[in-house]
């Protein structure tokens, strides 16, 4: 009996819980006690079990089956994601929870017959505490199947060690720094790096006369990420980096940063901010202060230019080139698909941005792996079922590498462009098959 399922959940939920502090030690003790208590129970035989022969005699005629109570209905399949839905990242987790109705959406609300029940948690900004005991409350109280969800690397870092332990998969639907999945065997990701999309840029400016580049990024791993490997790339093509500063992750001041690449006067600065209204915020300190009209352009991530915000950039926008894994002017019958149902679930007042594409694709991997485990879910028998996983994607083909759990897809670059109805982020060439160089 040791073995049984309700055994090895107390067990599990003790070697949880003494990953927490005063709190969790106590929980590990009061579970330890339960266990032990089971174990005496158990040392008894059971009433009227030590007496029954293995095989009845003949002459007693086995008696027939009582009809018991009907096996009862499986219940729904769990999925907790946490995301931030207050304060300066609020967009974002909107974004990816409408991506995430939407699959369901246009697909029933069911997959192999089981309901999907989605438990949205606030983890209000970047707050890896907060993060932290958001996901021990969907492991252990709410029980879930999956954790998803993920805007921001400091989060996505804080939870990692709770899904080892608890052999959750953890599907990461946005946070970009390339160190994550390496951080728990549990977590995949569907999204992207910014390793992934920063090492095309800094190849299509080098390719494209481009000789000196000044960097600009948020103060935090993925902006590290980004910076490190656009001078890494762009210096194996012989550019220059002129000059590189980090801003605050949170509400950035831009005036003096800018002003301070004006007077370096390089060819172009590469910037990567977070999606949301910084973007808009950097754009337009960029254009007020003449960096545009003294020729200085702009390459960026697409986070910086991303499709919910660029119409309030607007003419700010204009010409500015990034790479990036999606765009709403992305042309395929998925990319339709998904932007009518986005709307629908989301009430048409948002243009849907790569966030929003990444849970989509969450939640359509999810339902993947949950088919091929016949909608029985087991954490380990889960991942090996990601691993190699294949989608159709909004952005195009994608899949997750068997080796890294990271997603393999086509990086495309683009330049914004005006059209009858918005500004858009238009693709112009692509760089297929990218893995993230950062591992
Ligand atoms: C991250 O924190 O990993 C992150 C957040 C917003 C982005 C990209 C990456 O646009």
């Amino acid at each position: 009996m040791l073995d049984s399922p309700t055994m090895t959940a107390i067990k599990l939920w003790g070697s949880v819980f003494s990953g927490f502090g005063a709190l969790g030690l106590g929980m590990s003790l009061l579970l330890g006690g339960l266990l032990s208590a089971c174990e005496s129970k158990r040392a008894e035989p059971a009433a009227g079990t030590a007496t029954t022969s293995a095989s009845p005699s003949p002459s007693t005629p086995e008696p027939e089956p009582k009809p018991g109570p009907a096996p009862a209905a499986p219940g729904p399949v769990k999925i907790g994601l946490i995301a931030p839905f207050s304060g300066p990242f609020a967009g974002a987790g909107k974004q990816i929870e409408g991506g995430v109705r939407a699959w369901l959406d246009q697909h029933g609300g069911k997959v192999a017959g089981r309901e999907i029940e989605l438990l949205v948690k606030d983890v209000t900004g970047v707050a890896p505490d907060v993060a932290k005991s958001l996901a021990q409350g969907l492991i252990v109280r709410d029980k879930v199947d999956f954790l998803a969800g993920f805007v921001l690397t400091p989060n996505a870092l804080a939870v990692a060690p709770l899904a080892t332990e608890a052999k959750k998969p953890m599907v990461i639907m946005n946070a970009a720094t390339s160190v994550i999945t390496t951080k728990s065997p549990y977590v995949v990701r569907v999204s992207f790096t910014l390793p992934q999309v920063s090492a095309p840029l800094a190849s299509w400016a080098a390719k494209n006369g481009i000789k000196s580049v000044y960097t600009l990024v948020s103060d935090y791993a993925p902006g590290a990420d980004a910076e490190g490997q656009f001078k890494k790339t762009f210096e194996a093509a012989g550019g220059k980096i002129v000059d590189s500063l980090r801003v605050p992750v949170q509400n950035p001041d831009f005036a003096p940063y800018i002003q301070r690449i004006k007077d370096k006067k390089p060819q172009a600065v590469f910037i990567f901010v977070p999606a949301g209204a910084q973007g808009t915020a950097f754009l337009k300190a960029f254009q007020e202060r003449g960096l545009s009209k003294q020729g200085i352009r702009v390459l960026a991530t697409g986070d910086v230019t991303e499709d919910q915000e660029l119409d309030a950039m607007g003419d700010a926008a204009l010409g500015v080139v990034t790479t990036h894994h999606y765009s709403a002017a992305h042309d395929s019958p998925e990319n339709t698909a998904f932007k009518q149902a986005f709307s629908k679930v989301t009430g048409g007042k948002v243009r849907a941005n790569f966030m929003a594409v990444g849970g989509y694709d969450g939640m359509a991997a999810i339902a993947q792996v949950i088919e091929k485990l016949g909608g029985q879910i087991d954490g380990d028998r889960a991942m090996e079922a990601f691993k190699g996983l294949q989608l159709q994607s909004p952005r195009g083909p994608i899949r997750i590498d068997p080796e890294t759990r990271d997603v393999i897809q086509t990086v495309y670059v683009r330049k914004v462009e005006q059209r009858p109805d918005g500004f858009y982020n238009v693709e112009f060439d692509h760089f297929d098959e990218q893995k993230d160089p950062g591992k």
